[in-house]
């Protein structure tokens, strides 16, 4: 059996949706139903229903957004670095394979040396994260997940040649998959084409993204292909900036309609201006480097056309 934990959330619906359309049975669980985070109760609950894989959807954004982790640094925590520690031990134990979620926002920047680049070459799975606690530069969600996949055996090697590197210290027995600002055609809070949509203002910087739904399928692919185990960033290869997904929205049927309702897209003057007037804590900006998943044989929509796609279909709420 399936096991996916965090099921109610964003991203743990999009993958009930998947299990469920291919006819995969699973079993999806809720903290209701079952405190997951003791690693007794998890013990049991995989036991019983004979998991061969377990799916670790759950953790702690902050809702509205990331400056809501501050105020609530203990759940962050708990749901981020210990509960992804608890489900690894008792997979381990029981020999059963997991996968969890991890994120970009671990990385600044697109590794462009500061070049002027339409196509940096991102942020690969091998490159430490530059914006965690140890740099201390970051928000505390972001130090978190930083703090997950060290949790989950990674940390940073120093090689012979001077290169660090983001090695697994540990025979790796599951797989990290980096999301990265899910978007996808269903207008919903929780969409980055809606809050583009909806925000007063926006902060224009390069990024990778994560069609929500192509993400599901990429995670599910790894298992279901048997890809080694270890770190993957799931991104829609390339990356955007927020201008010019705007100028995607203003081109599209939803754009229109909100242009006719007089909807002005306005932007910072900088992330200073930005941090300044609507952030508590600085927000990663990154781009990743995708070739690991796609030659692993699992492909994704190159990021513009991933959007447009989005955008034709839209399904308002
Ligand atoms: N959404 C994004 O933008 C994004 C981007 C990159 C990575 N991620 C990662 O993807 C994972 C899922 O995110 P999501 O957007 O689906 O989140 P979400 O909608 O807030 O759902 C969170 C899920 O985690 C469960 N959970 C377990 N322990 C928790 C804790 N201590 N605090 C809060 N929730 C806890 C929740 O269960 P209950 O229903 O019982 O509360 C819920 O099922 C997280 O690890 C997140 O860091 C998300």
């Amino acid at each position: 059996m399936i096991i996916l934990l965090g099921a109610t959330g964003y991203v743990g619906s999009a993958f009930s949706r998947l299990l469920h359309s291919r006819g995969i049975p699973f079993l999806a669980v809720s903290r209701q139903s079952c405190d997951y985070s003791d690693a007794s109760t998890l013990c049991s609950l995989l036991r019983e229903q004979r998991a061969s894989f377990v799916i670790n959807c759950a953790g702690y954004t902050g809702k509205p957004n990331v400056d809501a982790c501050e105020g609530q640094k203990y759940d962050c925590l708990q749901g981020n670095a210990l509960l992804p520690g608890v489900v690894k031990t008792v997979c381990e134990d029981l020999n059963v394979a997991w996968g969890h979620v991890s994120s970009g926002c671990i990385f600044t920047g697109d590794r462009s040396s500061g070049r002027s680049d339409n196509n940096p070459a991102g942020f690969t799975e091998v490159n430490p994260p530059n914006f965690s606690f140890r740099q201390n530069n970051c928000s505390f969600y972001s130090g978190t997940k930083a703090l997950g996949e060290e949790i989950l055996g990674y940390g940073e090697v120093l090689c012979p040649d001077g290169q660090r590197v983001w090695e697994n210290k540990e025979e790796a027995t599951g797989y990290l998959w980096r999301l990265r600002i899910p978007f996808n055609e269903q207008d919903s809070a929780r969409n980055f084409l809606t809050k583009l949509m909806t925000y007063n203002r926006l902060l224009d910087a390069r990024n990778s993204l994560s069609h929500l739904d192509e993400f599901v399928r990429a995670c599910w692919e790894c298992w279901e292909r048997r890809l080694a185990f270890g770190i993957y960033n799931v991104t829609n290869p390339g990356s955007i900036t927020t201008r010019e997904v705007v100028e995607l929205i203003r081109q599209s049927p939803i754009g229109k309609k909100l242009g006719a309702a007089g909807k002005q897209f306005e932007f910072f003057k900088n992330e200073s201006e930005f941090m300044s007037v609507a952030a508590l804590t600085p927000r990663s900006n990154c781009v990743l480097d995708t070739h690991k998943l796609s030659s692993g044989g699992i492909v994704m929509t190159p990021v513009a056309e991933a959007i447009k796609n989005a955008l034709q279909t839209w399904k308002e709420r």
